[in-house]
This record gives C-alpha cells, sequence and structure tokens, in this order.
C-alpha cells in the first residue's frame, strides 16, 4: 500500500467531524508527522556532529530542540488517530515524505550547523502556519490549536538560531544580507 493511501486511511470512529473533513485534515497531519521526524532526526545530527568554541552551548540547545520535536512527533501522531487516521510515522516513510531537504554532511563549525537548522525551520514554520488555516477552515479547532502549539515553539526556536546569526547579517559580514544592508543604507540616502 502506498504512502498516500495509508495517510489518507480512515477507521469507522464516533467522533462528530465528518469523514469528508477528516480525511483531508489527517493528510495533513501525517505531511506534518514527517516533517516533524526529519527536523528530530537533523537537530540531532547537527548536536552529535557540532564542532568549534561554541560547541557545548549549540550540542545542549540542539538536545533541547529535539526533545521539543520529539514530543510534537507523538502529539501529532496521537490526534491522527484519534481522529480515526492512519499514523504514518516510520523513518522511511518519514523520509520519503518530509517536505524538508535532507541534512548536509559536509557542514563542521557551529554557523554552518545553525545556519543549515535555521533554512530548515523556516519552511517547517510556514507548514505549521498554513495547517493552522486550513484545519480551522476544515472545522477542526482542536487540531489548529495543537498547530498553533508547534508554531509558536518553531518560530521562538527559529529566533534562538537566528540570533546566533545576526550580528555578522547585520554588520554585512555574510554576502546576501551584506547586500541588503547596503541596499537599505543607500535607500535612506
Ligand atoms: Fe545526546
Amino acid at each position: 500500500m502506498s504512502d498516500n493511501t495509508l495517510a489518507s486511511r480512515l477507521y469507522p470512529t464516533r467522533i462528530d467531524i465528518p469523514a469528508q473533513a477528516r480525511v483531508q485534515i489527517v493528510v495533513i497531519l501525517n505531511q506534518t508527522l514527517a516533517a516533524t521526524l526529519d527536523l528530530k532526526t537533523q537537530t540531532k545530527q547537527a548536536h552529535w556532529n557540532v564542532k568549534g568554541t561554541d560547541f557545548y552551548q549549540l550540542h545542549e540547545l540542539f538536545d533541547e530542540i529535539a526533545g521539543e520535536l520529539e514530543e510534537y512527533v507523538d502529539m501529532v501522531a496521537e490526534r491522527i488517530t484519534a481522529l480515526g487516521g492512519y499514523a504514518v510515522g516510520t523513518a522511511r516513510a518519514a523520509a520519503s515524505n518530509s517536505i524538508l531537504p535532507e541534512y548536509p554532511f559536509d557542514i563542521l563549525d557551529g554557523k554552518e550547523h545553525v545556519t543549515a537548522l535555521a533554512d530548515r525551520f523556516a519552511p517547517y514554520a510556514k507548514h505549521l502556519r498554513e495547517a493552522i488555516d486550513k484545519t480551522n477552515e476544515l472545522g477542526d479547532a482542536d487540531t489548529a490549536d495543537l498547530y498553533t502549539e508547534i508554531s509558536r515553539t518553531i518560530d521562538k526556536r527559529l529566533w534562538f538560531l537566528e540570533a546566533h546569526l545576526q550580528v555578522s547579517e547585520v554588520k554585512g559580514e555574510n554576502g546576501a544580507a551584506g547586500a541588503t544592508k547596503t541596499q537599505k543604507t543607500a535607500a535612506v540616502k
């Protein structure tokens, strides 16, 4: 059976949300489950392999974030089953269904790992925000509330990650961000 068929499978349930809505909600939730599992393992990858003078604080931070993601994996999977759906949550399914790119294996220092994670937390945060609206529109305020909770934490974690990068970006030490600042300065003049 394909992952797509599994992701939309529904069991009989007495819950009052119509099956037509539930099938769409569990498909969205299974996308989130895949992305959350993927992001959790990528964050662990950073936790294990980060090097450099900021090693210890980043090693700890990445573990804290991975722990939060692990909790969300369980919450998302159990919301799927509460709606009568089938949670598609193996590592192989997550790898093939995740919206996120694979983690780079050739990076070393703290800044590279923080950048790689920020580049993945941002699209994950976007997916969550879209899911808040979609599940609300489908009449499931409880799933929208779950998404809102996860979304708020992920935005905070994106801030934590980006706070490591913003000094050099604001000061123009990075190519792209530096150009942006120069353009802004030119526009003010
Ligand atoms: Fe560890």
